[in-house]
């Protein structure tokens, strides 16, 4: 099984986009809800989170890890990489790549959580393909909570992302990258705010091509992995209310959410 995980429900953008692109594989979810959000807790603790989430995939059968969450990604994504012998995917260097590649003026937008933001993970990586980028990342720490609130087409919302995306709209960018899993829930108030000529780098789509692009070219480990009758599975740390809703409009289908102690 494919072992996804993310702070929340915004890392079922991932595992939607992988269905989608990389179909047949079977997928193991975790959404740590308990411990939700990771943006305003110590770097320390989100360790210890991100290597409990780890292991809890591990021992439900995760042969291969994706990472889907940009917080945790630059702040253990390495860790991972050096503590667990199965692949580690992240889902930070598929957007990196995709928006150079897309990019007309190089001038690129980073939107993400204030952690995110802060860890300058983007920026860095941004300048070691093309260090002549001119990068303007901007925290959203009010995105995350709204989104999990169900809260994506309030009025509140649309004037929360008019404020947000003020400063990157009066850089010209043309290049905007969703630097957080959530994101992509906010896209249709997102686009009209930034401007429609911005292409939009959305990860989870980036993270499902460049899995596929993996096993493409592992199919050894893709023949290992492939097993269409086993049922993918979802589950959360905590179960709130709207969560299931939540899974719902995501997937476009309603989703079994199991609990998970971790
Ligand atoms: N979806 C997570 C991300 O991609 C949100 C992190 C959080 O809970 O702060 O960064």
């Amino acid at each position: 099984m494919i072992g996804i995980f993310d702070s929340g429900l915004g890392g079922m953008t991932v595992a939607r986009a992988l269905e989608e692109i990389c179909p047949g594989y079977p997928y193991l979810y975790f959404g740590d809800l308990a411990r939700s959000p990771y943006d305003f807790k110590n770097t320390e603790k989100i360790k210890d989170y991100i290597l409990s989430n780890t292991e809890f995939l591990l021992s439900q059968g995760a042969k291969l890890i994706i990472i889907a969450c940009n917080f945790a990604a630059s702040t253990a994504g390495e860790l991972l990489k050096q503590q667990f012998s199965i692949p580690v995917l992240d889902i930070i260097q598929p957007a990196v790549v995709r928006a150079i590649q897309v990019t007309h003026t190089g001038i690129i937008g980073v939107i993400g959580t204030r952690a995110t933001i802060n860890a300058d993970t983007y920026t860095t990586k941004i300048h070691s393909i093309q260090p002549e980028a001119r990068v303007y990342a901007q925290a959203c720490p009010l995105f995350v909570p709204l989104i999990e609130e169900g809260w994506c087409n309030r009025r509140e919302t649309k004037m929360v992302a008019k404020k947000y995306l003020h400063r990157l709209r009066s850089k010209q960018i043309d290049t905007l990258i969703f630097g957080c899993t959530h994101y992509p829930l906010l896209n249709s108030v997102i686009t009209p705010r930034i401007g429609k000529k911005v292409t939009i780098v959305d990860p989870s789509i980036e993270t499902a091509r460049a899995l596929k692009s993996f096993l493409e070219h592992d199919t050894a480990r893709a023949q290992e992995l492939y097993t269409p009758e086993e049922q993918n599975r979802f589950f959360v740390s905590d179960l709130p209310e709207h969560a299931a809703q939540l899974a719902r409009s995501i997937f476009g289908r309603s989703v079994t959410l199991e609990k998970a102690y971790v």
